[in-house]
């Protein structure tokens, strides 16, 4: 340990540049999980988190000097915000420095649901274009669709400029109209998903939206409807989900999140009308490296200016002499 060093805590797998850049200014230490279990008396000093994954309110209970907690990723439902803006620990994200990476995956995912690029590449690689001819054509297509986005933040945003260069009709549903936008506003998700085919998710995973992607949501986007989730997998109850695609509620699905991640439902992987990614929109080295100078430089931000970069809402806090 080095004297007067802040120190953080990494619980559980983090990049690996943030750990090469913690040291600039703190003292790093590791544990194997966010376990309150696993936090002994020495580490009564922590007063930072760098994580990439979940902080319990236990967690934030056990570590008392606790000030700062910069999440890897833009998205935060895996820290109890609630829990730490009550105790006055501020938690920051990641925004912006990955919007366009995962506006990219998200119409790529898009375009391989609808045109079976896996599937046809799949075709070649096993020999069936010699052997069988050429692939079957796609039933789906992008052309002339109608394209709704759940949710219109900085990375909707960046999706609905792709889909406006793909010559698609865009439209969106937020709590609130967006000032300044020539998309079709729509004040209801059952609404939009009944004047579009083509659902894209890429809202926050909160209570508020927990489970909204539900059966009549499936049902008003009709048999043509093609479903894209690249927010949170507790967006979509994904039971209904299923037996959507099974029945030909919907035409098919593009998921990056699941509910359980990293565990996929069979019922999920048995169907063919669907393509999964292992949550990777935002997997590139380069955006990842982004994120990860952006947690450091939170945290680095927060004990030498005393005001984090990018703080979430919840936590608008500045540093007060400790
Ligand atoms: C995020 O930043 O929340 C993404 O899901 C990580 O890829």
């Amino acid at each position: 340990m080095s004297a007067n060093l802040p120190r953080i805590l990494v619980p559980g797998k983090i990049n690996e540049r943030v750990l090469q850049r913690l040291p600039e200014m703190f003292d790093i230490v590791r544990v194997e999980r966010p376990d309150a279990n696993l936090v002994t008396a020495d580490m009564a000093d922590i007063k930072g988190i760098a994580v990439s994954g979940r902080v319990p309110a236990n967690l934030m209970d056990a570590l008392p000097g606790l000030e700062v907690i910069a999440n890897f990723g833009v998205g935060y439902d895996g820290v109890d915000v609630t829990h730490a803006s009550a105790k006055g620990i501020a938690v920051t994200n990641t925004p912006d420095v990955l919007s366009e990476e995962v506006a990219d995956t998200a119409i790529g995912l898009l375009i391989n649901t609808l045109r079976r690029l896996p599937q046809a590449e799949e075709w070649l690689r096993q020999g069936r274009w010699v052997r069988e001819g050429a692939f079957p054509l796609s039933p789906l297509s992008l052309r002339g669709r109608a394209v709704g986005l759940y949710g219109l933040g900085r990375i909707g945003l960046a999706i609905a400029k792709r889909l406006e260069a793909f010559g698609v009709s865009v439209a969106y549903h937020t709590r609130s109209r967006r000032d300044g936008l020539a998309y079709a506003y729509h004040p209801t998700l059952e609404g939009l998903a009944a004047a579009v085919d083509t659902l894209v998710v890429i809202v926050p995973g909160t209570d508020a939206t927990r489970k909204t992607v539900d059966a009549r949501v499936l049902s008003a986007l009709g048999s043509n409807g093609v479903l894209i989730n690249v927010g949170r997998g507790s967006t979509v109850d994904e039971e209904a989900l299923v037996a959507a695609l099974q029945d030909g509620v919907i035409a098919g699905a593009g998921l990056d999140v699941f509910d359980n991640e990293p565990h996929v439902p069979d019922a999920l992987l048995a169907l063919t009308n669907v393509s999964l990614l292992p949550h990777v929109a935002s997997a590139s080295v380069v955006t990842r490296n982004a994120m990860a100078d952006l947690v450091v430089d939170n945290l680095k931000a927060w004990f030498s200016s005393g005001k984090a970069l990018t703080p979430v809402p919840e936590t608008p806090f500045e540093r007060r002499a400790r």
